[in-house]
């Protein structure tokens, strides 16, 4: 079996992020997707090793923006490389709260969706939380930032805590 074939599926870049009394955790995700529409509910999935998967979990709120073009490297290398256990990701950058207390930043988002975890499902290595749309806002006109065009444009790498992850 060629795992690499999935290399062909496409989705988007996503910043998923949460807040449990105290304890903040963000990471880069490429498993955001809408999931119905009435009621509004999306998805996203996330390693259980990550920071962000026990801040959720606490949490049972979360907060996703989708990344637009105007990301580079060092804002994934922050989000999608290093770890909340030890690094403040929304120090030093401008940050919002949602109305369900979810910090995001503004920048390089098309948009934020505040989300109430309604569903969980574990599926082995990660845990795929289903949140129920409470509040959503546009903040950009920006082109949302494809998979595709982070590997091919950006040169970026798939490291080992994403779904999508070979080890090639
Ligand atoms: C392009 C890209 C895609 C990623 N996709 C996912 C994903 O879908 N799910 C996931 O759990 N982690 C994914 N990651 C990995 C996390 O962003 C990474 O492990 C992060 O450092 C975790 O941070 P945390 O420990 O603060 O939660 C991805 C990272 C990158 C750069």
């Amino acid at each position: 079996m060629d795992a690499t074939a999935l290399f062909k599926f496409s989705s988007g870049l996503y910043v998923v992020s949460a807040r449990a009394g105290e304890d903040v955790g963000a990471c880069v995700i490429n498993t955001g997707l809408q999931l119905t529409a009435e009621p509004l509910q999306v998805e996203v999935v996330v390693n259980k090793q990550n920071y962000t998967e026990g801040v959720i979990e606490r949490a049972g709120h979360f907060a996703l923006v989708p990344i637009t073009q105007e990301a580079d490297m060092p804002y994934i290398g922050r989000f999608g490389f290093r770890t909340s256990a030890n690094f403040d990701k929304f120090g030093g950058i401008e940050t919002r709260e949602t109305i369900l207390g979810d910090p995001y930043t503004p920048a390089c988002a098309a948009c934020v969706v505040a989300c109430e975890v309604v569903q969980t499902l574990d599926v082995g290595t990660h845990m795929i939380f289903v949140g129920e749309v409470k509040d959503a806002e546009v903040l950009s006109d920006a082109e949302p930032l494809t998979y595709a065009y982070y590997h091919s444009t950006l040169k970026g790498k798939t490291p080992p805590k994403a779904s999508s992850y070979v080890a090639v």
